[in-house]
């Protein structure tokens, strides 16, 4: 079993998308063992997004990430990384099938409703980010 950090962004939280996102999840038989409502500061926003920090769209990526609060859980289950970003669909909403959160809920990268880890290395560094003391 192994486990993955998901964000219901800004935009999610804001469209009243928690409940649909967190029943995808339950549903697929994935388990949440941490979840918090928060809003990010800067620092934790240019940690969690390391990764992207040359990227022109950086500054855009931070500020929408910190303006307004998300939701971050932990979730756990067998290949819980990839079963995730199976229900969240690809970065592009539009590219995204139908049937997965982004291809149902999205139109622009930018809003684009969730955060999934893209690895097990991944997701150890950023569920340390967000919940430090939990595990
Ligand atoms: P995350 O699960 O959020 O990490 O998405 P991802 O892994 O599918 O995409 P990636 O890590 O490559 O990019 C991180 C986030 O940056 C994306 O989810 C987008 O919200 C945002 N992003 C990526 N490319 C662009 C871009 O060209 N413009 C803008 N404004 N945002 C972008
Ligand atoms: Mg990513």
């Amino acid at each position: 079993s192994e486990r993955t950090l998901v964000l219901i962004k800004p935009d999610g939280v804001r469209r009243g998308l928690v409940g649909d996102v967190i029943g995808r999840i339950e549903r697929k038989g994935l388990k949440i063992v941490a979840m918090e409502l928060r809003t990010l500061d800067a620092d934790t926003a240019k940690a969690h997004y390391a990764e992207h920090a040359e990227r022109a769209f950086f500054g855009e990526l931070v500020e929408f990430i910190t303006s307004a609060p998300l939701v971050a859980l932990v979730v756990e289950g067998p290949r819980a990384v990839e079963a995730f970003r199976a229900l969240a669909g690809l970065t592009d909403p539009v590219k995204s099938a139908p049937g997965t959160i982004r291809g149902d809920h999205a139109l622009e990268i930018g809003e684009n409703v969730v955060h999934g880890s893209d690895s097990t290395d991944s997701s150890a560094r950023e569920i340390k980010i967000f919940f430090p003391d939990r595990f």
